[in-house]
């Protein structure tokens, strides 16, 4: 090969299977050689390609950067690089190899070079250790991970600042969505490109990264089109999923009303439809599991037409629900119970202070959209009056316009309240800008006439002066939900925006 390549100026290769036959030839040009499409394939993380690449090289560089992703994503059982003196004899043999668990986190090394006539390696017992130790790592991550394990990527053209906060959010949804976060991985472009995402060394970087880490799933902090999506599932077999595919997989498993369910199925639905169209080989990587797990499951896999036919029905369906609530407000106001809505970015505790306030068992977790269907307790006053108090999902930034549709008849019920306690996290870094976000969904549902209460919660978090001087300045009510601190404040507060003074309601009642 050596002397060939000498000959020839160019760079040789051989793909050489287990058994030492050879399955490819490869002719080079001087620089490098560029490998036939042997396919990928992740269907056994535990073993190798059973194929090793051994090929001449020129310049210097033993094991170059394409070495070692071919190594990598091809998942070769080594690469070898003989290198070619000038009269064509063989000088030494560079050998790169996997090395599953990597310490340092590179996840190859290198075997100590040796000339070809000194070589003394024994390729089947190294490759079977490899794979005995792939195993093993399966095994422990079978025993250690309940969820699907990801990693995190964000591809974004404005400050950095404002993609760390978006991550965090993302990864706080994640773990909602009980995914296990391995790593994230962020790079900032001037612009986006319709086509490519991410450019080709940073993909190449994260699907070794992802390779290294034994990662199921990539989830993308932007939204992705449909050709982007295409575009990452025909280079992975991985699972693409983005941000609304993320926020819907987490409805889905929060959905408990058959009104819930089928808004949840109906922005899935919608939401691929367009991608459909695109007819892409890769879309099968893009359904089942998460992102569309849930009311959706199992219909995903049905065709456009039958997707469609499927869209009407649940619409249909949902404008009868509309009618039964529509029903159900109707009998509410006759009874003249006035109601209350407790609003606010998701997780601000707005289920907590439900039940505190309530005494009732609404879910209260920390996970990012504990609420998903409307909830109404009845609220009783010192003075024997009573309120609907009634909990909404959670807002979010962002929110796809598609979701807040499909969410209408959670938001819905807002139209029809007396007053709205806006919730906020006070402990948040972001939570002005959570704040905004909440202010801006109720500009878009046009109930910015409705009376609002603002609320500051988690106080129980924040040094008290703060509390003080973050209350004074957005004329808020310091509560926490949790230690029930300043909810006696906030229920006579309630009751004077819904009844009036306490004189007026002595008079009055
Ligand atoms: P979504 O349903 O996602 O919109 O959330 P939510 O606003 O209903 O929040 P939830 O009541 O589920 O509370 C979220 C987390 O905050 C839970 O872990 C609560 O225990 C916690 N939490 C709520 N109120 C307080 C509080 O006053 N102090 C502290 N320290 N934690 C609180």
């Amino acid at each position: 090969m050596s002397e060939l390549s000498a000959e020839l100026h160019r760079e040789l290769g051989l793909l050489v299977d287990r058994g030492g036959h050879i399955e490819w030839v490869i002719v080079g040009d001087a620089g490098r050689i560029y490998l036939p499409d042997i396919g990928r394939t992740r269907a056994d993380p535990t073993r190798l390609r059973g194929l090793r690449l051994i090929h001449t090289q020129f310049n210097g560089q033993p094991i170059a950067h394409d070495d070692v992703t071919d190594l990598t994503l091809l998942r070769l059982d080594l690469v070898a690089t003989i290198s070619v003196a000038g009269d064509g004899l063989p000088g030494d043999v560079h050998t790169a190899h996997i090395l599953p668990d990597d310490p340092a986190g590179k996840g190859w090394a290198v075997l100590p070079s040796a000339h070809p006539s000194q070589l003394d390696v024994d390729v089947v017992a190294l490759v079977s250790g490899i794979e005995e130790e792939l195993a093993r790592l399966e095994r422990a991550r079978a025993v250690a991970g309940k969820g699907e394990r990801t990693i995190l990527v964000s591809v974004y053209t404005g400050s950095h600042e404002e993609a760390e906060a978006s991550m965090r959010e993302l990864e706080e949804l994640a773990r909602t969505s009980r995914l296990v976060v391995l790593d994230r991985i962020c790079q900032r472009r001037r612009e986006t490109d319709p086509r490519h995402l991410l450019g080709k060394g940073k993909l190449e970087e994260l699907l070794i990264r992802s390779m290294q880490l034994g990662a199921d799933v990539l989830v993308f902090d932007q939204n992705l089109t449909p050709v982007q999506a295409k575009l990452l599932s025909a280079s992975t077999d991985l699972k693409i999923i983005d941000r609304t595919q993320l926020i819907l997989d987490i409805f889905a498993q929060r959905a408990k009303s058959r009104d819930g369910k089928i808004q949840v199925e109906l922005a899935q639905l919608r939401y691929l439809l367009p991608r459909l169209s695109e007819k892409n080989r890769g879309f099968s990587r893009l359904t089942g599991g998460i992102g569309l797990r849930g009311p959706g499951e199992t219909k995903l896999e049905v065709d456009r037409r039958r997707i469609n036919d499927r869209i009407a029905r649940l619409q249909r369906e949902i404008q009868a629900l509309g009618r039964q609530r529509g029903q159900r407000r109707a009998r509410r106001r006759a009874a003249r119970l006035p109601v209350i809505s407790l609003i606010g970015y998701t997780n601000a505790g707005k289920s907590t202070l439900l039940n505190a306030l309530t005494y009732s068992e609404a879910l209260a977790e920390d996970r990012l959209f504990a609420t998903l269907d409307p909830l109404s307790r009845r609220l009783r006053f010192p003075e024997e009056r009573e309120a609907i108090i009634s909990d909404t999902v959670g807002f979010i930034r962002d929110l796809p316009p598609d979701l807040v549709a499909a969410f209408r008849a959670t938001l819905e019920e807002l139209e029809e309240a007396d007053l709205l306690v806006h919730v906020v996290d006070a402990s948040n870094p972001a939570f002005e800008a959570q704040m905004e976000a909440v202010a801006g969904i109720l500009e878009e549902l046009e109930l910015t006439q409705i009376p609002q209460l603002l609320a500051f919660n988690k106080v129980d978090l924040v040094p008290a002066v703060e509390v003080r001087q973050l209350c004074a300045r957005y004329r808020a009510l310091p509560i926490s939900a949790l230690t029930r601190q300043g909810l006696v404040a906030l229920v006579e507060a309630i009751q004077q925006r819904l009844f009036g003074p306490p004189q007026t309601r002595s008079a009055a009642g």
